[in-house]
Parts: C-alpha cells; structure tokens; sequence
C-alpha cells in the first residue's frame, strides 16, 4: 500500500448511482465524500428523493440536482470539496436551471455561511435534515435559497431503507449510531454530526434481513463509536440512568447486538467500524469469538502511542491500557486482524512522543492503517485551548516514517498468510484483470485469485494463498 494509496481511501468522492424508477423524471446527481457513514447517508439522501420524483445520474451535464455530500475532518477535504463545487458552478453556467445542495459535515460547520458568503449553493443541509429534503427542494425550486442545519437527538433514519449506491450488491453499510459524545480535543465530528444515538435492534435487524433477502452476504454495522451501542428505548446515552428498571435491565449492548445479528443471519457475514478502545470491552471481543460469521477483524484507531498525546487529545485510555485491550484481543482472537488510524504533529507532540508512536506500532505491528498529519479544525477544543505548533515539514516526515513502518508490518501480516487456506466471499473481478477474482478474508485483506468455470459474485470459496504484496493477497481455488 503507498501513502497516496492509505490517506486517498477516506478522501475520494465517488458519483452515485443506483436503479432508476420508471415514474421520476427529474435527476440527481450525488457525489460522496469522507467516511463510510458519509456514503450510507447518501444512500439515505438517495432513497428519500427517489420517493420524490428524482432518479439518480452520473452525468454532472443532465442533472437537474447536484448534491455533494461533505466532510470536514481534516482541511484538505474541505479544500477538496470547494474545488468540486467550483467544477459544479461552471457546468451551471450552461445549464442555469441547475440547483446545487451541500449536505454533511460541512453544511453543518458552515451553516449559512454558505448561502451568503460563497454564493455557490443553493440549498444547505445538515446530517440530522434529510428528510425535510423534498420542503427545502420545493424551496429552492420556487427560486428561494433553503437551510436545515439542525442537529437531533433522536433521528437515526431507522425507517428509511437506504437505496444502495455504487453497490457490489454482496456488502452493504448498516448504520447502527449516529453522532459521537467523546469529545477528542482534535475532532470536529462531535459539532457536525452531534450527541450519539442509538438505532432500534429491531430496525437493525429488518434492514439486514432484507439485505438478505436481496442476496447479500455481508453488513459492515457502522458508527463513529459502534462500541458504545446502547438501546434502552430510544435516547441519549447518557440519559440511561433517567430510565426505568425495567428499560436498564432490558437494555441492549453493543455485544448483544453482534449476538443477535450472528445468530439471526448465521450465513450472512457481520462486520463492524469503528470501535473506540475506551468502549471495546471483554464482552465484544469475547462475542467475535463464539460466531464464525463475525469476521475477525477490528478497527481501533489509537492516534498516538503517547499517553501524554492521547490526554491532550482527550482520549479516555493511556498507552498500558490500550497494550492490554491488544493482548486481550491475541489472546482470545488469535488470528484477529487489527487496524488503526494514527496522527502526526498533534499540538506539542515532541520527538520523544513520536517515537512512542512508533514503537507502539512495532508492538501490536498492524495488519492495515490509515494515516494523517494533523490538521487544526476550527471550533474543536484543541483549535481553542492548544497552539497548532508542529511545522507542518515535521508533521509529513513523521508521517512517512510511520507509513513506511505501516508497510513494513502490512507486509509482514500478509506473509503470514503465505501457505494458509482462507475463506474469501467474492465482490468481483479484479482491478488488474478480468480473468482474476477479488473479494476479501475474513481479516479483511483482499485476495486475488484466477477464476474458474464453477464460482460466482457472492460465492463463498476457500483459497490458498501463494504469494502477496503489502496490499493484496494472491492464491487459487482449492478444497
Ligand atoms: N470515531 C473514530 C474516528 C473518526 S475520524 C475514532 O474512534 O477514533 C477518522 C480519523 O480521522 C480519526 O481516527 C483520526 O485519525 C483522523 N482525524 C480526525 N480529526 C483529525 C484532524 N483534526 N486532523 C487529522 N486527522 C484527523
Ligand atoms: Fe472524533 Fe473521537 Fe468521536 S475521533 S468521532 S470525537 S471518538
């Protein structure tokens, strides 16, 4: 995997599209950025409007709509999305009847400043407004521009069956929390997608039984903080102790609810990101464990292996506490795969907690990892109480000397491999070649392979693997 190749995962916009309904006239054209629960909300964002009247284009040139999706994570997304609204604006010019909507993170950070300093938008829509969508249309449709930037305590979508976008039609997003509570002093999440919620179990499990129903094999359950799951009724998290015995008693946990999904969809495979290691718990891990349909693969971003980093960051574990989380995990997982999420030059962070970084990473050597130079985010707590102050040179030569060792354990990991037989649910053909396979295992590495006459998208087959690079890993069909 090369820099380009980890950092550009998170940040590319994709143009969606999904099955047209013969009763819409009017197109849409919405393009995603940043994470994963960006794109599920498109797809919400999607199955609104087609009950709407809008079919969704990939053709920027036809679209009566253009609706970008935004995220505000780091500036340079940011940077990114300012550049696509300015490509919208100039095919506007050709086509003047062309509306254009922000939604998202940005749409929240920025509010109306959209509207009245950069003139480029017509309607602004926050993560919590979706379905006050086809009001703010008729809105801007009358000529008039349109804003819902309000943030919810309840709203989870939990009704809307999301239309599925750009889909391999085996793996799709469930999301199971909105918003986040934790408050990490560099995180501009917890102002855009505000105070975490929980989903109804029993939504949860309706979406995935129709994913079932559609033929999928595989949901990626999917929150800022999965771990910290919690149903007792409907309400903030924090407001379980307001709840009645009955409710507390019955409440359900992120581990009840793996449960629940492995034993219901026994054929089915159940992923799930991002787990927060201040909410992982024995519980979880030990859940992973009993079903061999949950795969064995977690995401912990830890961002530093400093403990002095990780207090200024306001994470709620020190470096011993997140060693013991890992040891945990080997011991009751042996063949777990592990990810991170890691920053360089956060504010004060010295040579000294650099190297902390990398020497936590030498210990848990990480299958996969996503990698950043900080980026100070007005209205975190960091951008109001700390000074940005690592040269933004220091920031990017810590960062290739982490990516560097990334690879260097990446490679390791999938070497491991070499010799083994793993189970792979094909996605489809690979990149590099029609007659080669791809799909991933259950550590979530992805295989490549030579296809034969006897399997399909879909199909569940064994492969043993023969060779592999940092990214992928090579092998055949065997018994
Ligand atoms: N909920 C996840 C993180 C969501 S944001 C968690 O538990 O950690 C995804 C990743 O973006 C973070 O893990 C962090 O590594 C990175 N990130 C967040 N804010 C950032 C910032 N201000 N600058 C650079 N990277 C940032
Ligand atoms: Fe951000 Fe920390 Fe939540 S990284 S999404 S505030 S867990």
């Amino acid at each position: 995997m090369n820099n380009e190749k980890i950092v550009d995962e998170k940040k590319q916009g994709q143009a969606l599209h999904s099955v047209p309904s013969p009763l819409n006239s009017k197109k849409v054209f919405i393009e995603s950025y940043g994470c994963q629960m960006n794109l599920n909300d498109s797809e919400i964002v999607a199955s609104i409007l087609l009950e709407n009247g809008f079919n969704t284009t990939m053709n920027l040139e036809d679209a009566d709509l253009v609706l970008v999706n935004t995220c505000s994570i780091r500036e340079k997304a940011e940077q990114t999305v300012r550049k696509r609204l300015e490509k919208y604006n100039s095919v506007k010019k050709t086509n003047p009847s062309m509306k254009i909507g922000v939604l998202g993170c940005m749409a929240e950070r920025l509010k109306e400043k959209f509207l009245e300093e950069e003139k480029m938008v017509d309607l602004v829509v926050g993560p919590d407004a979706y379905r006050d969508l086809p009001n703010l249309i008729e809105e801007i449709e009358e000529g008039r521009e349109a804003i819902n930037v309000l943030l919810s305590q309840e709203e989870t979508y939990a009704d809307i069956s999301p239309v599925r976008l750009n889909s391999n039609g085996v793996s799709a997003f469930v999301s199971i929390t909105r918003g986040c509570d934790n408050m990490c002093t560099f995180c501009v999440v917890p102002f855009t997608r505000g105070r975490e919620r929980s989903r109804d179990p029993n939504s949860i499990l309706q979406e995935i039984k129709d994913l079932q129903n559609k033929n999928y094999k595989e949901v990626t359950l999917l929150g800022q903080n999965v771990d910290s799951y919690l149903w007792y009724g409907g309400g903030l998290k924090k407001d379980l102790k307001k709840a009645s015995t009955a409710a507390q008693e019955n409440a359900v946990h992120f581990a009840d609810l793996l449960n629940m999904c492995a034993l219901e969809f026994p054929n089915m495979r159940i992923r799930f990101s991002t787990s927060n290691p201040q909410d992982m718990n024995l519980d979880v891990i030990h859940t992973m464990a009993k079903h061999q349909n949950i795969c064995k693969y977690i995401h912990l971003p830890v961002q530093s292996g400093s403990t002095r980093v990780l207090k200024r960051m306001n994470r709620q574990h020190t470096r011993e506490e997140y060693m013991e989380l890992i040891q945990n995990i080997r011991t009751i997982i042996p063949d777990c795969g592990i990810s991170h999420d890691m920053m360089t030059g956060f504010c004060g962070e010295t040579e000294e907690e650099h190297m902390e970084t990398l020497s936590l990473m030498d210990y848990v050597k990480y299958n996969f990892g996503f990698m950043f130079a900080y980026s100070d985010r007005p209205g975190t707590p960091a951008h109001k109480n700390m000074i940005d102050d690592i040269p933004l040179a220091t920031k990017k030569r810590r960062l290739n000397e982490i990516i560097q060792l990334q690879q260097k354990h990446g490679l390791f990991r999938m070497k491991n491999s070499i010799g083994k037989k793993v189970v792979v649910l094909i996605e489809g053909n690979s990149k590099k070649s029609d007659t080669y396979w791809k799909g991933r295992n259950s550590q979530n590495a992805m295989v490549v392979f030579p296809k034969t006459d006897k399997e399909t998208v879909g199909d569940f087959v064994n492969i043993l693997v023969t060779e592999c690079t940092s990214a992928t890993l090579i092998g055949e069909i065997t018994a």
